[in-house]
């Protein structure tokens, strides 16, 4: 880039830049924001001045994250570290530990790669019984608070129901919430998903192929793949429910030929 190209140009190709993994662009956000902080004090801006600019300039990147949530996270990284970190006198530094514990509890780092906590809404399954036959096993990855678990038990109340979840927190109370269900806390990606007739998921467009190609590794033919909202890339689903002001539900059915015709190993 030459110093003469013009503003249009570099927003162009910024917006053209491929989509980093999530979390980077937080990390990007909340790194800048630093680098322009030093950066500012470095030259001998006042503390105010060297505040905004970091600010704006962390505030701008978080802005490019895809998804409210992304957005809030990347936003608030710099403003509530430089809150906790630079002394104003009045509050001790440490105290920003009381709300960064429990925020790590609820939405550990693995987590980030995939989801946060979004519950499925009460009744997002319906109709999934007249196209799924009744399944004796059913597996909520990343099951959060069990409101997924709810559905799928208001759809199927002889299903055995299991979830597992990365969030001890969240593990922890939704195995209070939902005694039907058997919950652990384990990481889904290392949890065989072998032995289930159907694997409900609840995560982000980016983890799709990842649960397919995991799908059939583990699972045995026949057996049921259903994520809401978000489609298997290139998979032709078996149906998609959809309705008015309800997010789309898609089926998919492994097919015979898996890749892996032991299945149950265990595996990412
Ligand atoms: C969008 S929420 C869905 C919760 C639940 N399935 C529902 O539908 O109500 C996604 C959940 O997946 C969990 N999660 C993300 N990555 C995970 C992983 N690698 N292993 C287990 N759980 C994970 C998150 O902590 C979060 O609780």
């Amino acid at each position: 880039m030459t110093p003469a190209t013009p503003l249009p140009q570099l927003a162009a190709a910024a917006r053209a830049a491929p989509a980093l993994p999530w979390p980077l662009p937080a990390l990007l956000a909340w790194t800048l924001g630093w680098g322009l902080w030093l950066a500012a004090q470095a030259l001998g801006a006042p503390a105010a001045v060297a505040g905004l600019v970091a600010l704006g300039g962390s505030l701008a990147l978080a802005w490019r994250c895809q998804g409210m949530w992304r957005r809030l996270l990347a936003a608030l990284g710099f403003p509530l570290s430089a809150w906790a970190l630079v002394p104003t006198g009045d509050w001790p530094s440490w105290l920003w530990l009381l709300l960064v514990l429990p925020l790590m509890a609820a939405y550990p780092l693995r987590a980030w790669r995939d989801a946060p906590l979004f519950p499925t809404p009460a009744g997002a399954l319906a109709g999934l019984d007249r196209i799924v036959p009744a399944p004796a096993s059913v597996l909520d990855a990343g099951c959060g608070l069990g409101h997924g678990l709810a559905a799928l038990h208001a759809v199927w109340p002889q299903a055995r129901l299991h979830g597992v979840e990365w969030s001890p927190l969240l593990a922890r109370w939704a195995a209070w919430r939902c005694k039907a269900a058997c919950i652990r806390r384990a990481d889904m990606w290392a949890t065989s998903w072998a032995g289930h007739d159907l694997v409900y998921l609840f995560q982000r467009p980016e983890s799709m192929a990842r649960a397919w190609a995991k799908a059939r590794r583990d699972m045995r033919p026949g057996a049921c793949l259903v994520s809401l909202e978000f489609a298997v890339p290139g998979q032709p689903e078996l149906a998609c429910l959809q309705g008015a002001g309800r997010r789309p539900v898609w089926v998919y059915r492994l097919p015979a030929t898996t890749e892996n015709s032991t299945g149950g190993r265990q595996g990412r």
